[in-house]
């Protein structure tokens, strides 16, 4: 039975809630674990379907893997495979991220090639021709991924032409245990980069740099579980706030780290928002009528996130005046703009520009999620809609997203999934 959530729209929103653990670190956080031939605890996980694929492929892999609440304990010791089956691979597209520690574990790595998803074609071109440079032999052939480290792992200098997130990933992770230095240039820049360095670090891997443009990382012999807390998921705030926003909603999110939200921000008080932070505390005061925050571009961190672009286009809908959207990251990431059209909104898109033009009411109405992102964009508008919205695709929503419907109940709203 396909779950679906029906919300009843226009009531505001008050309280408190906590911002569940990033999804974006813990997915290569828990990749990461196979570095280590023993136990390490993670802390502040959330419960999303995307945790619980890689789980099942760190089990499939021979790993063991238990969840007590948000607590994860994985034990790798007993890990007896390389490969990854292609029912794991299609489950989720992120799960090229086994790519390096499978090579820096067991000298090879047999997977099926990732393929789509709804955001277009997600290629992985930056990250073979990485790790081709550092000496891995790799070939793809009826869909299939082949990678053998012959005579080991080379630490190499790789420029990267786009600081791509999941490339930048691979490479650490091959390289914390190659002989020698690897440098990145033009790395990613996500605080799920830096995160995941943390971990290594923790491990007694020796990494500098993450969370700048070039990453350096000295190859250590052994690496030894440890325990980490996964930091609050960005992408998560951004979506509560939006919610808070068009709700014209006052209320406060626990555990967000500011400097994370830093290009977030500024779009909400554009809007005509008052943002207050202390100590690990934000609070949104929203006012009767958004203004329209004039021009959101996404671009890799620490500019405007591409995961935030829907739920605050959500947000924009009713905002006074006309919204410029600049989707730079992906080439097709407007799937909820039609759904959004459905609840009343006024959007245009001409090819990665997308126009909103706010208008003064949206009504409920069935609407369907075709991404993860797109569902929670939906969620948004429904919750400053007037009347009933059943939207259905909640799956995609529980991918990323840690019974969103549970905390918005707490915050006040007309919820539930039915
Ligand atoms: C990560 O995906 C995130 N996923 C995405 O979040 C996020 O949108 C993205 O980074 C950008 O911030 C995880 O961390 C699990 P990229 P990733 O490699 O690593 C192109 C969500 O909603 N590219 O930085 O796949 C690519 O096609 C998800 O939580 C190449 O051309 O992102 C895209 O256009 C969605 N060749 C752009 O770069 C490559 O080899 C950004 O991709 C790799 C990427």
């Amino acid at each position: 039975m396909v779950a679906k959530l029906l919300i009843s729209g226009g009531r505001k929103l008050c309280g408190e809630v906590k911002v569940q653990g990033a999804k974006n670190s813990t997915l290569p956080i828990l990749a990461a674990t196979l570095l280590c031939e023993d136990e390490s605890v993670l802390f502040n996980c959330p419960k999303l379907t995307d945790v619980d694929a890689t789980i099942r492929i760190l089990r499939y892999l021979g790993c063991k893997a238990t969840r007590t609440d948000s607590t994860l304990i994985v034990d790798t010791q007993s890990m007896k495979r390389s490969d990854i089956p292609h029912d794991l691979m299609r489950e989720m597209r992120s799960s090229i991220i086994f790519l390096g520690v499978l090579i820096s574990r067991c000298g090879r790595a047999k997977m099926s090639l990732p393929g789509g998803c709804e955001l277009g074609p997600r290629p992985i071109d930056l990250h073979l021709s990485a790790l081709r440079q550092m000496g891995i032999e790799i070939t793809e052939q009826h869909g299939e991924l082949e990678c053998v480290a012959n005579d080991g792992v080379k630490a190499s200098k790789i420029a990267l032409s786009f600081p791509s997130v999941g490339a930048t990933e691979n490479i650490m992770l091959t390289a914390v245990k190659a002989k020698g230095t690897t440098i990145i240039t033009n790395a990613a820049k996500e605080p799920e980069i830096e995160d995941l360095a943390d971990f290594l670090n923790k491990c007694g891997a020796r990494i500098s740099g993450a969370g700048e443009s070039t990453i350096i990382i000295e190859g250590v012999e052994k690496l030894y579980g440890c325990s980490h807390s996964i930091i609050p998921d960005r992408i998560v705030a951004a979506t509560l706030l939006s919610a808070a926003a068009c709700t014209s909603s006052k209320i406060t999110l626990d555990s967000v780290i500011q400097s994370h939200l830093s290009s977030i921000i500024p779009v909400f008080e554009q809007a005509g928002c008052e943002i207050t932070c202390r100590s690990g505390k934000l609070t949104i005061d929203s006012p009767r009528r958004l203004y329209s925050p004039k021009l959101v571009r996404t671009m890799p961190y620490p500019g405007f996130p591409t995961d935030a672009q829907a739920p605050v286009m959500a947000m924009t809908c009713k905002a006074q005046g006309l919204t410029v959207f600049v989707e730079n990251i992906f080439e097709s990431r407007y799937k909820h703009v039609d759904e959004l059209n459905r609840l009343g909104a006024n959007i245009k898109v001409e090819g990665k520009v997308a126009l909103v033009d706010g208008v003064r009411h949206l009504f409920g109405a069935r609407v369907r999620a075709l991404d993860l992102r797109g569902a929670a964009a939906l969620v948004v508008a429904s919750l400053c809609a007037q009347g009933n919205t059943h939207i259905c695709g909640v799956n995609f929503l529980e991918r990323g997203y840690d019974e969103l419907e549970v905390v918005l109940q707490s915050l006040g709203a007309d919820i539930k999934k039915i």
